[in-house]
């Protein structure tokens, strides 16, 4: 039986040109700066995210926390969404390390922040408060289902937060997602704000790795913190050959995953006991309810993996598939088939 497996875009293996370059990849020390292939896919990020410089890091957790750690100190306050990948899913890593004060916002179902709320929530000078450093966005924004924030938004924030001395970090563990759904070139996506990170493990199917892109400046003190936080890895231009094979030729494609998407969301919101927000399907990522009360989702999941589908359980009665590399449109015919046959015993 073959597995059709949407739980995450991480789990995409590594395409044969990316082995390849992985196998013939020119190595040397980078904690010393001396690996020709880590330097130049640093130079390709920074170029394609219209920064000065860029870091390579071991993860997108490393990234945020990198960027955080950079941008505040002990006791500066960061204003993040409530559903933020850096608040739920980082194991509170700026606070625990960083001693730095997470001030959550109500993300829109959107994966906006309100402008509004962001205005209200920074603090004015005074010794009972912590200071406000950072405003942090999520484009895409994966617990709001792949929501692609917009150009015009970005630009808001950025403008807002300049406004009153703040910087931005952009979590873009996706952003050429949204880049794509869109029809822009990243830069306009990244240009508003102060430091960016994008992961090449998740729908650009590398291996390992994300870029943490900004300043000069910037990235000459995050690279003395992704040393302290042991991040500094030597002959890892074996990882970063991947990378530069993604970004040159898995941006484009990411159209076929949002189209994939589109289609398994439209299927699964014509199966009794499925409910889905065709509105908030965007990009790779699907969310969906389940109506019936006849079945826990745990059951749902566990009899569609019985049948080869894998797809994951995301709290109250939601699931989330995502589409990626190795997922064809005959995989998502075949997804939907065998929910149909799933639910059809259920309900
Ligand atoms: C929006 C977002 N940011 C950051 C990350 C963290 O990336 P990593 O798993 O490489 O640490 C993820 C991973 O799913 C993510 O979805």
């Amino acid at each position: 039986m073959r597995e059709i497996d949407l739980r995450s875009d991480t789990v995409t293996l590594p395409t044969p040109a990316m082995r390849e370059a992985m196998y013939r990849a020119v190595l040397g020390d980078d904690v010393f700066g001396e690996d020709p292939t880590v330097n130049r896919l640093e130079a390709m990020a920074a170029e394609r995210m219209g920064k000065e410089a860029a870091l390579f890091v071991v993860s997108g957790t490393m990234g945020n926390l990198t960027a955080l750690l950079t941008h505040c100190q002990r006791g500066h306050e960061a204003i993040m969404g409530d559903k933020a990948h850096t608040f739920l899913f980082e194991a509170g890593g700026s606070a625990a390390l960083g001693s730095i004060h997470p001030r959550t916002l109500p993300n829109q179902p959107d994966g906006t922040l309100c402008l509004e709320e962001i205005e209200a929530a920074i603090r004015p000078e005074n010794p009972h408060h912590p200071r406000t450093r950072l405003v942090c966005l999520e484009n895409t924004h994966n617990r709001c289902g792949g929501a692609v924030l917009t150009t015009e938004y970005t630009a808001s924030v950025g403008e807002l937060a300049h406004r009153h001395g703040l910087a931005v970090h952009l979590d873009g563990a996706r952003v050429f997602n949204a880049a794509v759904a869109l029809g822009v070139d990243v830069r306009d996506l990244t240009r508003p704000v102060d430091s960016v990170q994008f992961c090449l493990s998740k729908g650009l199917s590398a291996p390992v790795g994300s870029l943490l892109c900004g300043s000069q400046d910037f990235i000459v003190e995050a690279r003395r913190w992704r040393k302290m936080l042991g991040g500094g890895m030597r002959q890892a231009g074996v990882l970063a050959a991947a990378g530069i094979e993604a970004l040159d030729n898995m941006v484009d494609r990411l159209a076929d995953d949002h189209a994939n998407a589109r289609r398994l969301a439209e299927g699964l919101a014509n199966i009794p006991g499925f409910a889905v927000d065709l509105a908030s399907v965007q990009t790779n990522i699907v969310i969906w309810d389940l109506t019936t009360e006849q079945v826990s989702p745990q059951e749902v999941v566990k009899r569609l993996g019985a049948k080869g589908v894998k797809v994951l359980t995301i709290g109250g009665r939601q699931f989330r598939a995502v589409t990626h590399y190795g997922i064809e449109t005959s995989d998502i015919e075949e997804t939907l088939a065998v929910a149909r046959r799933v639910m059809e015993k259920l309900v």
